[in-house]
């Protein structure tokens, strides 16, 4: 089961929404652990409550009861500026649609997340970051400009740009036709490989989860099958402490 060392971890997780119909059990005691350099996939039907599960795991809902920690911290009664904090630096998410800024450059939707972090040379790591990805030639383009994989790969650069312990995705291939969503797929691994990123995949998509070393399958808000840890734990916890601020 989860370990104290494992840079995600969920003991006795619920997630309870109040909606116009009263009260909704979403996630109905999840537990597990992963650990550092894991490529996870979460997998099942719609409605299973991957996002919401992902939801927990990057700090943007609070679980019901039980507790969530990545990487090492805490986010039971953490202050919203350590959350916001954790999820600029700490964790990198790139979601089905890109959600870029339609008002900037793919070079400024990289660089300006990068400058609230605090980063100095915010525009120079931005610059490296969508090299890494393969569009230099892009920069100064607005998404607009760009094709729906081209805006996938600025997403991707944004995530990791902060160099997160940890990138998460949901359903990152869901918009993109099957060949532009396979490159997609390769540079996620190929990069979170290089940097030794855990990786936490939620998808739909089969050749992703077979990409995976460990699945997760969810329905009806629990999780029904993993296929368990493929890392030994190594013991060290405190993986955000080498977020570097360069
Ligand atoms: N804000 C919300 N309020 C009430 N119910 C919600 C809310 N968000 C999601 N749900 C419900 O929770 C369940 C799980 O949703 P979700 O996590 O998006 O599943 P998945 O990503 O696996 O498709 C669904 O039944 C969905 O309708
Ligand atoms: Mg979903």
């Amino acid at each position: 089961m989860a370990d104290t060392s494992s840079i995600i971890k969920l003991t006795d997780v619920t997630l309870t929404l109040e909606s116009g119909a009263g009260p909704v059990n979403i996630l109905k005691g999840i537990s597990f652990g992963i650990e550092k350099g894991e490529t996870v996939g979460i997998v099942g039907p719609s409605g299973s409550g991957k996002s919401s599960l992902m939801s927990l795991m990057t700090g943007l809902e609070q679980a019901t009861t039980g507790s969530v920690s990545v990487g090492g911290l805490k986010f039971e009664g953490a202050d919203e500026d350590t959350l916001a904090r954790h999820r600029l630096k700490g964790v990198g998410i790139v979601m089905q649609a890109f959600h870029l800024i339609p008002t900037m450059t793919a070079l400024e939707n990289v660089a300006v997340p990068l400058e609230l972090a605090g980063v100095n040379d915010a525009f120079d790591r931005a610059a490296r970051e969508l090299e890494a990805v393969g569009l230099a030639h892009r920069m100064d383009h607005y998404p607009a400009q760009l094709s729906g994989g081209e805006q996938q790969r600025v997403a991707l650069a944004r995530a990791l740009a902060p160099e997160p312990a940890i990138l998460f995705g949901d359903e990152p291939t869901g918009n993109l036709d099957g060949k532009t969503g396979h490159a997609i797929i390769k540079l996620i691994f190929d990069l979170a490989e290089a940097r030794g990123s855990t990786l936490v995949l939620v998808t739909h998509d089969p050749e992703l989860a077979d990409r995976c070393d460990r699945v997760i399958s969810m329905a009806d808000g629990k999780v029904v099958d993993d296929t368990g840890n493929t890392k030994s734990v190594t013991g060290d916890a405190d993986v955000m402490g080498k977020v570097s601020n360069k």
